[in-house]
């Protein structure tokens, strides 16, 4: 029986938490290599359907190592083995935490830089759902993998499971691009006349984003907000911290979305969260339109991933519903949860 190969992307500096959650779920498999960015998996009899990883936070991609190139004749060879007509993406692991970037960095670079004599796979269209896609995966120097992965809804189609955004230049903060990645892989529908209640929402990056979108947003936070966002009709400020909150502060405000991006501890950033959602449903009861939740938590420690379970018990308590935890791209040391649905008790 031969050996299988898995392999799996995720932040630079996340591969602790990768391997954790891995042998977590797939207990069969063994940690085999690791780079920032790219760990593999080997499953000592590889037979019948590849294993499937359900409910990662850090791995952005899992799919079948089907080989591996370290020079031109290899990577030709590999490619060579890729059936004709086949999706194929290319991708560089990822090399830096978002935001460090070095100037002049260019996603995809070094994949690219390797396949200029070779002439890379053209870009083409995205797969559909059930279609098998391999990716020409950059790792070191020259050395590049060959995976293979079958498309689902639940990624984003793009080469790596990556969501490549460019901050624009108006945007207070970074926050703009975790807010837009989430939109942009969960797809939301963004009611008319739509209402966000921001908490902590200085210097207005996620705000920016939710007012360009035609948001009223309430923002949360006693730090000083851009003059942009601030100066926005559509925009109100409560500066204080939410848990200094009251119903007087939120009596006009009953939103569709709640965004939440604290920099505190997760659990505390809950008991604040728990405080809000609790006036927001004695103010609203069942007329409280609440629908989604778009919450970053803070990993402030990187052992509090083994936590996450606990985190994400804490927010289905508060009414979120359907809950999605990934580290997106955007994200530093921190994860992402997608609550699609809020549970209000009588509500429609
Ligand atoms: C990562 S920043 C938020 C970025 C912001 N969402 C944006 O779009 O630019 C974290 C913010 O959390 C705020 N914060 C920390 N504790 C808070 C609390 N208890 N209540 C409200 N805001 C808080 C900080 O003042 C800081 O502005």
């Amino acid at each position: 029986m031969n050996p299988r190969f898995y392999f799996a992307t995720c932040q630079a500096g996340a591969e602790k938490a990768v391997k954790a959650e891995v042998l977590a779920g797939l207990p069969s498999l063994r940690f085999s290599f690791s780079r920032p960015g790219f760990v593999t998996f080997k499953e000592a009899e590889g037979e019948g359907a590849p294993l499937a990883l359900e409910r990662a936070v850090f791995v952005r991609l899992w799919g079948e190592a089907l080989g591996q190139a370290k020079d031109a004749a290899a990577l030709a060879a590999l490619v060579s083995g890729i059936p004709s007509g086949a999706c194929v993406q290319a991708f560089d692991r990822d090399q830096y935490l978002p935001g460090e970037e070095p100037p002049g960095y260019a996603p995809g670079g070094r994949i690219a830089g390797l396949f200029s004599g070779l002439g890379l796979p053209p870009a083409g269209k995205l797969p559909r759902p059930g279609e098998a896609v391999y990716s020409l995966i950059w790792v070191d120097d020259f050395h590049v993998f060959l995976g293979r992965h079958v498309h689902s809804a639940r990624l984003s189609g793009f080469p790596g499971n990556r969501v490549e955004l460019q901050l624009p230049p108006e945007a207070p903060s970074r926050a703009w691009l975790k807010l837009e990645e989430a939109i942009a892989r969960f797809k939301p529908v963004v009611p008319q006349c739509a209402v966000a209640l921001e908490v902590d929402c200085a210097p207005g990056g996620a705000s920016t984003a939710l007012l360009d979108r035609g948001f009223t947003v309430t923002g949360v936070d006693p730090q000083h907000v851009d003059e942009r966002v601030f100066r926005n009709p559509r925009f109100g400020l409560l500066r204080k911290q939410a848990r200094f909150l009251d119903e007087e502060d939120l009596r006009k405000c009953n939103p569709d979305w709640l965004v939440m991006d604290m920099s505190i501890a997760p659990l505390e950033a809950l008991d604040e969260l728990a405080h809000v959602i609790g006036l927001l449903r004695t103010i609203h009861g069942a007329a409280l339109k609440l629908r989604h939740g778009f919450l970053t938590l803070k990993l402030n420690d990187r052992s509090f991933a083994s936590s996450i379970p606990l985190y994400l018990k804490r927010v289905e308590r508060l009414g979120f519903r359907d809950l999605r935890a990934m580290q997106l791209c955007a994200n530093r040391q921190e994860f992402f949860v997608w609550a699609p649905r809020f549970e209000v008790p009588g509500g429609k």
